[in-house]
């Protein structure tokens, strides 16, 4: 069975707990994630490799001040070990900077700590620019690069091929077919 991507569902969270305190170290309570489930559906994904949820995603969308435009904010991405270099990452940070511009989001942007090469090359071959640095961002005293792009994405960046990751979003494994 492929690789999809799909929506998060409640029934997922204790994976995305797991994946998310064995890949980064920055965690998370249960009540956090389901809280921007809850306000941000359409922007919190999994990648479900024959029903095991190997990597997720995390956004939500921010007012800026008054007549700023809205922002798309990556909050956290995870991708387990033996699944990395696949393609994965990429793939779900595409869908769901499709989901942040279709909610109105005119711009995307994300924290990533400056020694984190893996993660700021797959933000910049997503069209991703370091906008600054904050000293002291992180608890542990590193600091973090803020990174930006515009939306929407470019063709080139939609069209990349996906190396065995169907496109787009699936529905949930377990109610193909029906309504969640
Ligand atoms: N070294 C250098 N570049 C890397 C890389 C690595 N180890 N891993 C990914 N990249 C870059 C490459 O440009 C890659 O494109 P390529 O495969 O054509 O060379 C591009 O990112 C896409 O890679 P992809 O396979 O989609 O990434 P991934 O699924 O392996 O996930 C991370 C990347 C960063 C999410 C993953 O390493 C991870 O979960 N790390 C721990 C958590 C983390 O750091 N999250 C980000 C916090 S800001």
């Amino acid at each position: 069975m492929s690789l999809i991507l799909r929506r998060f569902t409640h029934q997922d969270l204790a994976k995305v707990v797991y994946i998310n305190r064995r890949c980064l170290p920055e965690n998370y309570s249960e009540s956090f994630f389901m809280q921007l489930y809850r306000s941000f559906p359409e922007a919190f994904l999994v990648a479900d490799d024959g029903g095991d949820v190997v990597a997720y995603i995390m956004c939500r969308v921010e007012r800026g001040f008054f007549g700023s435009p809205k922002r798309g904010h990556v909050i956290s991405i995870a991708v387990l070990p033996q699944h990395r270099r696949r393609g994965i990452a990429y793939a779900l940070m595409v869908e769901a900077m499709k989901a942040l511009h279709a909610l109105g989001a005119e711009e995307c942007y994300l924290e990533v700590r400056v020694s984190n090469k893996p993660a700021i090359s797959l933000y910049e071959k997503l069209g991703f620019k370091i906008d600054r640095r904050v000293h002291g961002y992180y608890l542990d005293g590193e600091d973090a690069y803020i990174m930006r792009r515009k939306l929407p994405l470019e063709d080139e960046i939609l069209n990349r091929p996906m190396r065995g990751i169907s496109r787009g979003i699936n529905p949930p494994r377990s109610v193909e077919g029906g309504n969640e």
